[in-house]
């Protein structure tokens, strides 16, 4: 089990651990708990420079029945998430990454879901072996090339979850075991984490019925859905339970063009971090913008390289944008590859900036810096 989070007075310190206390730890807690030590403990052990990042990805769940039917969910399919754990590895991070259940896994990704279906990938040999066809064979050498690194190389630690709760005590836990890796650790919060909750004491326990059982419906074939407000625990993260000098990177996720450098602004000012990095719903595999607190600086995949997306729309790329910059011109040429993936450019920005940290940090002593 998790330790409390206390001040130095030895009083509980946030709304978050009101949370934690009327909700019951994680099945899987104390298991997850144990893996995630013994990973950072070998990498403590074997490359004392070595960086972890903790990557969480996808929704959460938020359930209506104790023994759960039925529960509200978000979009999230943790392509941001599984994607940039690739890229981590890639750049020599070390990856705890935090994700929804059934929900996108580096690697696996690029061969899971209808329009990737692995079976498409296939083909059976005259002498009835089955094969990887041979238009796929340079692809999936690499891919499997990169899985099977991360894995002999433990590089790569898979902690799953499902319910908003589950992920609250997992992250709280992980933070906590960070401690050791320090100015090393690097948390990217990926995870489209649910605002509200049913709370444990009026939660129903079994099935709510569409007619008539339902407590507290009547008759009525209505159903109302009281939710209460999750407590932000990312300030909490930030002062309580990562380690101090470790860097914090969150995402802000907005749908109006108009809010989203502002709110991306207010999150950084109110949590006291070190990265916002926010996107817009329709554009987000195109572009993203890093909010520190000097800088807008927006990333975008050159106009030749974008993937097609069936949910984003193009039009709206630069929208968001309050220096209104041009878009850069495209490589010459422009001609249409394989689409980039914008993690390929966020991930090494970030590594650089986390270079920058860490070099200050400990010119400071530890101390921990501004933007
Ligand atoms: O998975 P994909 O389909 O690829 O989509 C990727 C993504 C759009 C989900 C991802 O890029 C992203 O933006 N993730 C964060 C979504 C989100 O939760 O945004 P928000 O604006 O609701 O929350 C902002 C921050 O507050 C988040 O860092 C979150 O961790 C934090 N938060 C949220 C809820 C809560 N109760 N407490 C928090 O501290």
């Amino acid at each position: 089990m998790a330790p409390e989070v206390h001040d130095h007075t030895g009083s509980e310190v946030d709304g978050a651990s009101e949370y934690f206390k009327n909700n019951p730890d994680p099945k899987q807690l104390s298991k997850h708990e144990s893996l995630a030590k013994e990973f950072i403990q070998y990498h403590l052990e074997t490359d004392s420079e070595r960086r972890i990042a903790i990557v969480t990805s996808g929704g959460t769940t938020v359930p209506l029945e104790r023994q759960t039917v039925r529960f509200i969910d978000n979009f999230s399919a943790g392509t941001r998430g599984a994607t940039s754990a690739e890229y981590f590895l890639q750049a020599g991070y070390a990856v705890i990454f935090l994700h929804r259940q059934f929900s996108l896994l580096p690697y696996s990704r690029h061969y899971s879901h209808s329009t990737n279906c692995f079976l498409d990938f296939m083909d059976e040999s005259s002498d009835g072996r089955v094969l990887v066809a041979e238009e796929y064979q340079s692809k999936m050498r690499r891919v499997l090339k990169q899985y099977q690194h991360a894995k002999s190389n433990r590089l790569l630690l898979l902690l799953p979850y499902t319910t908003v709760t589950e992920y609250l005590f997992e992250l709280r836990s992980l933070a906590q075991l960070m401690h050791p890796v320090g100015e090393r650790a690097l948390f990217y919060l990926a995870a489209a984490v649910s605002d509200f909750f049913i709370p444990l004491d009026r939660m129903e326990e079994h099935k709510i019925q569409s007619r008539g059982g339902g407590k507290g419906q009547g008759s009525s074939t209505k159903l109302v859905i009281d939710l209460d407000p999750i407590p932000k625990f990312l300030k909490t993260l930030v002062d309580n339970w990562a380690p101090k000098g470790s860097m914090v990177v969150s995402f802000k996720l907005e749908t109006d063009p108009d809010l989203l450098v502002s709110k991306a602004q207010q999150s950084l000012h109110r949590y006291q971090h070190d990265l916002v990095i926010g996107n817009l719903l329709t554009t987000r595999k195109w572009e993203v913008v890093f909010i520190t607190r000097h800088d807008e600086h927006w990333i975008r995949v050159p106009k030749a390289r974008r993937s097609k997306s069936f949910s984003g729309v193009a039009d709206m790329v630069g929208l968001a944008d309050t220096k209104r910059e041009p878009e850069q011109p495209d490589l010459e040429g422009g001609t249409v590859t394989e689409g980039m993936e914008i993690e390929a450019l966020i991930i090494p920005e970030l590594k650089h900036i986390h270079d920058e940290v860490i070099a200050e940090r400990r010119s400071n002593g530890g101390a921990l810096i501004s933007n």
